[in-house]
């Protein structure tokens, strides 16, 4: 079955067509940089814009930068605020004239490399952390995903840990790979030590960059890059939605 995957960020709207049995994706990914401020109605239309770009009319599955529970948005850390109780999944099917699913940008980034890429197979626990403007997790117990895991924003150093050791702190304070590196070290030292997972993935921009502060991790869980990169968010989004259409 194939869907148009879309990864909402903050800083670009991305989307292909997944076949979703393989992963695979159909086409070139298009890239509109996020409008800001990034109102519903501002994201809505440039999903609408890519599905119109790939004259789309099937399913649409939409990782969101927020907790998602039912379609409908909770939180808002890297997102207009606006966003707070709106139906992201209705305001897509709208806009679109698609049916569309709506869920966390990490925990559809976390089911992509589970099915297809660094967590196949896995048993036990697996965390999935995508390091972005923010930082997203996602939380499996053999395989299957615990939603909205929101670790994030676990406090390291009196602020959230996406305020210590995000991509776009990274960036902001030209910190060297190195010195991020061992910044990123500690945040997931404190994730093992409240989580013991069997293993660790990294996704999100950062993951095109594994081998630059790798060396900097220094952690007793095994630590993979995600094997889809940054695509896994469009990939899973899709995924999550070929599966919510076979289940109902
Ligand atoms: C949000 C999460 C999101 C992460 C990555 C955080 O600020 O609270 O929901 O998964 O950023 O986009």
């Amino acid at each position: 079955m194939q869907v148009l995957g879309v990864d909402v960020g903050g800083s670009g709207v991305k989307g292909f067509p997944v076949e979703t049995d393989t992963g695979v994706p159909q086409m070139e990914r298009l890239r509109i940089p996020t409008p800001e401020p990034a109102t519903p109605q501002a994201v809505a239309e440039a999903i609408g814009q890519i599905a119109r770009s790939f004259q789309w009319s099937g399913p649409i599955g939409c990782g969101f930068p927020a907790v998602v529970r039912d379609g409908i948005v909770r939180t808002a850390a890297n997102i207009d605020s606006t966003w707070i109780g709106t139906d992201a999944a209705h305001l897509i099917s709208e806009t679109t004239g698609c049916p569309a699913v709506v869920l966390n940008d990490a925990d559809a980034a976390g089911l992509a490399e589970m099915r297809f890429g660094a967590g196949r197979g896995a048993g036990g626990v697996v965390l999935m952390v995508t390091v972005g403007t923010g930082l997203g997790t996602a939380l499996f117990t053999h395989g299957r995903l615990v939603p909205n895991s929101e670790l994030g924003h676990v406090f390291l150093h009196d602020m959230k840990a996406e305020h210590y050791a995000s991509d776009a702190v990274r960036k902001r304070l030209d910190l060297p790979w190195e010195e991020w590196g061992s910044r990123f070290s500690e945040y997931l030292r404190h994730l093992e030590n409240l989580f013991w997972p069997d293993l660790i993935i990294i996704g999100g921009g950062a993951s095109k960059r594994f081998e630059k502060f790798s060396g900097s991790l220094v952690l007793r869980t095994p630590v993979a890059p995600a094997a889809l990169l940054n695509n896994a968010g469009m990939i899973g989004a899709a995924v999550a939605a070929a599966e919510a259409g076979r289940s109902g």
